[in-house]
C-alpha cells in the first residue's frame, strides 16, 4: 500500500552580517571570553541590524530552500513560521514572509514553541503535506533572539544570538518503509509548571511591553538533558528506527555541554553530532535549520541519510524528530 509522507526537498538559511564576538561583550558585562567558552562552547554570534526585523531574516532563509528544493515562490501553499521574536504581535511573521516571497494566497501562519519550535513547526506543516492540505511546505524557524536581552545580565546576553533556516517540504509516495523519505516519527511534550524557569517578563496582556528574557540557568540545564534525551528515544520509537541506526543528530544548539550530556547520555558518537553554537550561539527555533543547513553544504550530510532533530525551550517544550532525507 502508497503511503504518503512530507519529504525535506530543500534546505536554506540566512544569519546576518554583524558578528559580535565575547571579547565585544566582555566590553558591556562582567564577563569573559575564557568564561564563555568553557560554560557554553561559544565563541561568536551574529545581531540583526536595527532596521532587520525577524521577517527579513526568515523570507532569505525561504529563498534559499526554495531554490535548493527547485521550486519557486508561486509553487508554495503553506507557510508556518517558528518564532518567538515576531515581527508584530500580529499579523503572523508568516503571512509577512508570504508577502515578501510573493508567494500570493495561501496558509501561512506562526507556531510559538520558543527553542522548541521549528521542531513542533515540522510537525504541523505534516499534517498538512502527509494529509494532502499542502503540496509545497515552507517550515522556517526565524528569531532575533538579541532583541529580548537585557544587556545587564551576563547569565543569559552571552548565549543568544540572531538567525533564521529554512525547509521545503513536498509529498512524497513510499511503502510507508523505513528507508524511504520523509518525517519519518515525531516525539513532542510540553510542561507548564516549569515555565517560570526561563520565559520572557513581558507582553501584549500583561506588561504591554515585549520584555526581557529570564533563566534559572542551572534547573534549566538538568530538566533539559534529561528530557531531550528522553523524546530522543521516543522519536526513534514512534519511526521505528534504533538510535544507534541514526547517521546524523542534528540538536537545538543552546550550548555545548547540553549538546554533550544528552550525546553522553544516549551513548551517542560525537562525530555522528552536529555542533554549530560555537558560531551562532542561540538562536532559538532558528537553530536547528541553520545547523542542518550548515551540515548539508559542506558535505557531511546527505540524501538518505538518517538525521534526527531534537530541542528544549521555554514552556517548558522539548520534542524531536526522525527524518529519512
Ligand atoms: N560571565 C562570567 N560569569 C558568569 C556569567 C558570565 N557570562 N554568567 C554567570 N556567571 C557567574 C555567575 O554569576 C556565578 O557566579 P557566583 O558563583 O559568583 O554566583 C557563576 O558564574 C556560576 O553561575 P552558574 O549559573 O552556576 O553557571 P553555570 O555553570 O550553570 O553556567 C549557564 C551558566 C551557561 C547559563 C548554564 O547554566 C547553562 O548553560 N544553562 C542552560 C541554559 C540554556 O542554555 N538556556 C538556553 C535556553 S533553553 C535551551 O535552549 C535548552
Amino acid at each position: 500500500m502508497s503511503v504518503t509522507r512530507s519529504a525535506v526537498t530543500g534546505v536554506g538559511a540566512y544569519l546576518p552580517d554583524e558578528v559580535v564576538t565575547n571579547a565585544d561583550l566582555s566590553a558591556i558585562v562582567d564577563t569573559s571570553d575564557e568564561w564563555i567558552q568553557e560554560r557554553t562552547g561559544i565563541k561568536e554570534r551574529r545581531r540583526a541590524r536595527p532596521d532587520q526585523p525577524t521577517s527579513d531574516l526568515a523570507t532569505e532563509a525561504a529563498r534559499r530552500a526554495l531554490a535548493a528544493a527547485g521550486r519557486e515562490a508561486s509553487d508554495v501553499d503553506l507557510i508556518v513560521v517558528a518564532t518567538t521574536t515576531p515581527d508584530l504581535t500580529f499579523p503572523a511573521t508568516a503571512a509577512i514572509v508570504q508577502r515578501k516571497l510573493g508567494a500570493g494566497v495561501g496558509v501561512a501562519f506562526d507556531v510559538q514553541a520558543v527553542c522548541s519550535g521549528f521542531v513542533y513547526a515540522l510537525s504541523v506543516a505534516d499534517g498538512f503535506v502527509a494529509r494532502g492540505l499542502a503540496k509545497c511546505a515552507l517550515v522556517i524557524g526565524a528569531e532575533e533572539m538579541t532583541r529580548l536581552m537585557d544587556w545587564s545580565d551576563r547569565g543569559t546576553c552571552v548565549l543568544f544570538g540572531d538567525g533564521a533556516g529554512a525547509v521545503v517540504l513536498e509529498p512524497i509516495e513510499g511503502e510507508g518503509a523505513t528507508a524511504d523519505r520523509g518525517l519519518l516519527g515525531f516525539a513532542l511534550r510540553s510542561d507548564g509548571t516549569k515555565g517560570d524557569l526561563l520565559y520572557v517578563d513581558g507582553g501584549p496582556s500583561t506588561t504591554g511591553e515585549v520584555g526581557h528574557l529570564r533563566m534559572a540557568g542551572n534547573q534549566v540545564f538538568r530538566h533539559a538533558v534529561i528530557n531531550i534525551a528522553e523524546a530522543v528515544e521516543a522519536a526513534c520509537a514512534a519511526a521505528g528506527v534504533a538510535v544507534s541506526d541514526v547517521d546524523w543528530f542534528v540538536p537545538h544548539q543552546a550550548n555545548q555541554r547540553i549538546i554533550k550530556g544528552v550525546g553522553d547520555r544516549l551513548g551517542l558518537d560525537e562525530n555522528k553530532v552536529i555542533s554549530t553554537v560555537a558560531w551562532h550561539a542561540n538562536t532559538s527555533a532558528a537553530s536547528i535549520p541553520l545547523a542542518l543547513s550548515v551540515a548539508i553544504e559542506d558535505g557531511r550530510i546527505k540524501r538518505g541519510d538518517l538525521i534526527l532533530l531534537e530541542a528544549m525551550g521555554g514552556g517548558l517544550t522539548w520534542g524531536a524528530c526522525a527524518i529519512r532525507l
